[in-house]
Order: C-alpha cells, then sequence, then structure tokens
C-alpha cells in the first residue's frame, strides 16, 4: 500500500497534486511520500514486537538526508556499505550505535571513521578483512564489534544481478567454515565476536530460501556457542521484495517474515536486527517524467519522456518493471494503445517499456513510474550531461524539495582544467 493515488482525476502524492510539484520544480523528478516510508518501516517494527531487535534501513536504497531523517526520528538503525554512507547517517543524527556496517570492501579509512564515530557492529566477510579490522582497532586502542557474515548457499530465486547468498556469489564465508573462521576472529586481539550475519540477496518474492538460510544460521549458532562463542545478535539482512505490479505479484507481507523469523530463531534468545532497504522505499518513491514526443516509427510507436535510463537505470540493468501511469487520470473505459517508452539518451537501451499498453497521451503530458523509490535516485547519473533530477518529500499537504537539480555551470564548473591547457 502506498499514498500516490488518483483524487478529483488526478495523481495525488498524499494531499499534494503531482502536476503542482512538476509546475514547480520541472521534470523529470524523484517524489517520496513520508507516510508510505513511515508505514513501511513501522511494519517492520511491528512484525519482531516481542523480540529484542533493530531495523536497519538499507541506506544504499534512497540516502537522501530528509528522507534518512525521516526514519531516524522513528528509531530506525542504519546498513552502511560505505564511508560516505556512514558520514550521511551520522548527519542525520543517527547514534553510532544504531549504525551497522556491511559489504565486502571496507577499508582501513573507513573502519578508523566508523571506529572514531561509533559503530554497533562491522559485518566481517573475509578472513584479509578480519586481520585488517583488529589490527585498525588494535591501533586505535579499542576493541571492533563484529559478526561474520556467513554465506548459506541458498538460491534466492532473484535476478543474478541481485543474488548473494550462493556459493559463487563474493558474500560471506562458506557457512562450512564457519568454526575456524569464528576461532580465528577469537582469537584476534581487536575484535568481539558478538553475532552472526547473513544476507541472501534482494527482490526476494518467497519466504522458502529465507526459511533454509534461518535454519542454517540457527544451527551454527548453537553450534558456535558449543565452541564457546558468546553469539548474542543475529543480523538477518534484508532483501524482501516488493510489488511492481499492481496486479499478479504479491510478496510475502512483513509480518509473516516477522512470524518466519520468531519460528525458525525465537528459540534463540538473540538480539535480532534486518535490513531492509527496497521494502521501505521502493513504493514509497514515484519518478514523475514528461512526454516531449509521441512519435510513430515503423510497425510501432515510441513515447519519447524527458526522462531516461542514468535517472532510473534498473530496466536497463535488470531488465526490470515499473508500472508508468499518467498523472492525469484517464477516462474509464478509455482505448489503451502499446507504446514503447523510451528516453532521449543515445542508445537503444534506453528503454523503460516495450508494447507497454497505455491510454492516450500527448506531448506535455505527465507520467509516473511507480514503485521508483528505491534503486532510483541513488543509482542515477549525469550521463548526457544531463543534470541529476530533484528529489521532493510530501508531507500530507506539504511538499519540498529536498535535492534541488543542478544547473549546467554548478555541473561544469566540478571539473577542473590542468595547467596545461
Ligand atoms: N543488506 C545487504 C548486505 C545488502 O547487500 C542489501 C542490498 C540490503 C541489505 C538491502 O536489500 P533490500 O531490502 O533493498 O532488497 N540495485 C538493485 C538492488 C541491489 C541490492 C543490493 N543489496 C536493484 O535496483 O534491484
Amino acid at each position: 500500500m502506498d499514498h500516490f493515488l488518483y483524487k478529483d482525476g488526478q495523481l495525488h502524492a498524499e494531499d499534494v497534486p503531482i502536476a503542482e510539484i512538476a509546475a514547480e520544480v520541472g521534470t523529470p523528478f524523484y517524489c517520496y511520500s513520508t507516510a508510505t516510508l513511515t508505514r513501511h518501516y513501522r511494519l517492520f517494527d511491528e512484525a519482531l514486537q516481542g523480540m529484542d531487535h533493530l531495523v536497519c534501513y538499507a541506506m544504499k536504497a534512497a540516502s537522501n538526508q530528509a528522507i534518512l531523517k525521516t526514519l531516524a526520528a522513528l528509531g530506525a538503525g542504519m546498513d552502511v556499505v560505505s564511508g560516505g554512507e556512514y558520514a550521511r547517517a551520522r548527519a542525520a543524527g543517527v547514534p553510532g550505535d544504531r549504525i551497522v556496517f556491511s559489504g565486502v570492501g571496507k577499508t582501513r579509512e573507513e573502519m578508523q571513521a566508523a571506529l572514531a564515530g561509533g559503530i554497533r557492529q562491522f559485518n566481517v566477510e573475509s578472513e584479509p578483512e578480519m586481520a585488517a579490522l583488529s589490527a585498525v582497532a588494535s591501533e586505535m586502542g579499542t576493541k571492533a564489534p563484529i559478526t561474520i557474515r556467513v554465506n548459506p548457499d541458498v538460491d534466492a530465486k532473484t535476478h543474478a544481478k541481485i543474488a548473494t547468498g550462493k556459493s559463487e556469489n563474493k558474500f560471506g564465508i562458506p557457512i562450512s567454515r564457519a568454526k575456524e573462521v569464528y576461532a580465528l576472529a577469537a582469537s584476534l586481539p581487536g575484535l568481539d565476536v558478538v553475532g552472526i550475519d547473513v544476507h541472501i540477496g534482494s527482490q526476494i518474492t518467497e519466504l522458502e530460501p529465507y526459511a533454509q538460510a534461518y535454519r542454517k544460521v540457527a544451527e551454527v549458532t548453537e553450534m558456535l556457542r558449543a565452541e564457546g562463542h558468546d553469539i548474542r545478535r543475529l543480523d538477518l539482512g534484508g532483501g524482501l521484495g516488493i510489488p511492481y505490479t499492481r496486479s499478479n505479484e504479491a510478496p510475502p507481507l512483513p509480518t509473516e517474515y516477522g512470524a518466519l523469523i520468531r519460528e525458525e530463531l525465537g528459540h534463540l534468545g538473540c538480539e535480532i536486527e534486518i535490513e531492509p532497504g527496497r521494502l521501505v522505499a521502493g513504493n514509497a518513491g514515484i519518478m514523475v517524467s514528461r512526454v516531449i514526443y509521441v512519435k510513430s516509427g515503423e510497425g510501432r510507436d515510441f513515447l519519447i519522456l524527458d526522462g531516461a535510463m542514468n535517472d532510473l537505470i534498473r530496466p536497463a540493468m535488470y531488465d526490470a518493471h515499473h508500472d508508468i501511469i499518467p498523472v492525469m487520470e484517464p477516462a474509464a473505459g478509455v482505448e489503451q494503445q502499446p507504446f514503447d517508452i523510451v528516453g532521449p539518451v543515445c542508445e537503444s537501451g534506453d528503454t523503460f517499456a516495450k508494447q507497454r499498453l497505455m491510454p492516450p497521451l500527448a506531448e506535455g503530458d505527465l507520467v509516473a513510474f511507480r514503485s521508483a523509490g528505491a534503486y532510483g535516485a541513488v543509482m542515477s547519473s549525469e550521463y548526457n550531461t544531463r543534470p541529476l533530477i530533484p528529489e521532493v518529500l510530501v508531507n500530507e499537504h506539504q511538499f519540498a524539495v529536498i535535492r534541488a537539480r543542478p544547473t549546467f555551470d554548478e555541473i561544469i564548473n566540478r571539473d577542473t582544467i590542468p595547467a596545461w591547457l
């Protein structure tokens, strides 16, 4: 459920007409709903009620300061994967003890910054990383709290580019080697082993892969405890999928996911952390774009939009489907026509949808890409020197630009000219 609905014949974000925002900020732009963000965060928080838990929003999904502040005010922790994300989380007022640091390639500088600024735990992914972190922490006269990410070798049944829990993926240590790797961690002076971490992939639409992974985590917890490790925290990763189409897909609900966690892991008495990104932000954001031309091609018609692959890369990169709807509500029963919906970038990959049925649209009309709040703005670029598009946050009847569109001069002036030119 989200808060982008037709009211009085036009699409609104909560109580604000999208067309009004478009008139003020220009197109294309991203627009987020505070109510949807809040609702989705709370669904997870409530799903884990009764267990000691922290929902660490995977801020890679959408990391604007205003979004982070909105979630932090509700009590959210953050899952960060770079020094930049760590700095963003801290700048948004998230205390260090609510930040977990994930990722296979943390640098010593990143470790140092997080230890100095405060961190709940590092989710460590390899032996060389353990050695580096122990050294950095020891130099700083402290111990780094860690979990070790285990790779459970389960098939998350998702797109290959976003599956992470198979043995061939670069993530974590093979779960079969947990005993020796934990022994090594316990022997390193700069590490304090607090638990286990697992994350099997993204846009997961069934509970079964989670059940398989969490069962293995429960077994490893018991085994490691028997070995004398004080396993008191389980970070269960993110990955719960969202419905990208209104009709057929119905991924499990956070309540069902929470019930599964309780069933598979509740008896262990561990503190539970989860790292949802997409389900918090995905359907809390849309991308709004304008039709530049309607072009008749040979055997097919094109809607050429002012938004492009650099603004929303998911269709080009993952063949992802996003519903695209007109901002002005079409009349009931109006005849639909197939279009290829494309952007202005000079490559054929700049195609959002092929032969998509759309109601009649004309130059100047606005359309909205639904489910674009996660992995939308954060993955955008300025390819073709198209300025990063603005982000807007709506809260009931108010809206605010939370990242402005840069001017051409601002873009050009980021380059510097060497003395010899
Ligand atoms: N935790 C870790 C360690 C992760 O690697 C990820 C996502 C998450 C949590 C959050 O997963 P989520 O709840 O959002 O599924 N750009 C791709 C998605 C990449 C996901 C990467 N890792 C896309 O647009 O579909």
